[in-house]
């Protein structure tokens, strides 16, 4: 592929899929071509919004000359959306948490290979502005190799999202827990032991979860709620400092690097566009290069991440329909 403009067509009308299309926005030769919702009403809504075609059916629109797919539906009908897309002949940018478990990644990670198309997990963290600044102040001026990584999130999440709900994949281990385990998987490795505490709701979900992984390089401890309130820190401990990722750090702005000899380095780096433009652009760097697979994101760092959140999950009794 060339330099020619990427284009994208959007499965799903929801909050997310609304700041994507603000990302597209600030990405120079990106544009949404179409957009797909069972709902009438916020698909028109969506396609007015980014100067789209609203596609009568997932068919429909995948059956439309565009590049790529952008999946911005609940984590119950990734696995059937990516099939789809790939099926198709069209690449896959698909949002977190990537399928409900490594067996639905692991097939469609085989389609996209026998395809020759590219697959990519929307994990946006390893793209902010802040966060690709942390590497290269860690690489020019260490900490030692990470060793803990803790990080974690609880909010009260209104009784009517869909987080609550077992049918769509839900619960905070794989709403907000998935990010938590990126970054302990992309500083520590895969993880080798997943010991997991916590509850579940009425409905069958993991309302608190407490994770302690044990990975290739160290240690982490990680916490996903969606009952109690909490500032959504994280800390990257090394043997010469520890680096402070400010709240909340998944959308990462700021980070504090304290050195063992006293020296204290604020990195600040505000982002623009809402931040799904980092790894959108990113995404159609890959494309126009010919790439399959992003060196950042992964298909083994997806399937490092699926893996802990399929274990945490079954410790606690949380099981999903499907594959
Ligand atoms: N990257 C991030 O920062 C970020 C942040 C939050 C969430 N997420 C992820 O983004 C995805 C969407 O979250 P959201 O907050 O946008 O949720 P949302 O506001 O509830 O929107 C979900 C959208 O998916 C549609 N949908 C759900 N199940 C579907 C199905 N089986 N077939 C067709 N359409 C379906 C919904 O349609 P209806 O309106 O008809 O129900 C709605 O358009 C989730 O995977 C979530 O984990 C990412």
């Amino acid at each position: 592929m060339s330099k020619h403009t990427v284009r994208f067509g959007v499965v799903g009308t929801g909050a997310v899929a609304r700041r994507f299309a603000q990302g597209v926005a600030h990405v120079a030769g990106a544009e949404i071509a179409a957009v797909w919702g069972r709902n009438v009403k916020t698909t028109r809504e969506l396609a007015a919004f980014c100067e789209a075609e609203a596609a009568l059916s997932a068919e429909d629109l995948f059956a439309r000359d565009f590049d790529a797919v952008y999946i911005a539906t609940l984590p119950d009908s990734h696995f059937e959306y990516a099939r789809s897309a790939l099926r198709a002949g069209k690449h896959v940018l698909c949002e977190k948490p990537v399928m409900r478990n490594v067996r639905e990644l692991d097939e469609v990670l085989s389609l996209a290979r026998r395809n020759g198309l590219l697959f990519m997990e929307a994990m946006k963290p390893p793209f902010f502005p802040v966060y690709t600044k942390l590497q290269k102040q860690l690489a020019e001026d260490p900490i030692g190799r990470v060793r803990f990584v803790r990080a974690g999130y609880a909010f009260p999440v209104p009784p009517d999202h869909p987080s609550w709900r077992l049918d769509t994949a839900g619960g905070g281990i794989m709403g907000i827990g998935v990010y938590h385990a990126f970054l302990a998987v992309a500083w520590l490795g895969p993880a080798s032991t997943v010991t997991t505490t916590g509850r579940l709701s009425a409905g069958g979900v993991d309302s608190f979860a407490a994770m302690q992984t044990e990975h290739a390089e160290g240690t982490a401890q990680l916490f996903s709620g969606m009952d109690l309130p909490s500032p959504g820190d994280a800390l990257l401990c090394g043997p010469e400092g520890y680096v402070t990722l400010h709240e909340k750090w998944w959308n990462p702005e700021r980070a504090t690097v304290h050195y063992a000899d006293g020296r204290v380095v604020e990195l600040h780096e505000p982002f623009v566009g809402g931040g799904f433009n980092y790894e959108t652009e990113h995404f159609c760097a890959l494309l126009r290069e010919g790439k399959r697979e992003s060196d950042v994101m992964t298909h083994q760092i997806s399937w490092d991440v699926l893996h802990v959140l399929d274990r945490a999950r079954s410790a606690l009794g949380v099981r999903f329909e499907g594959k």
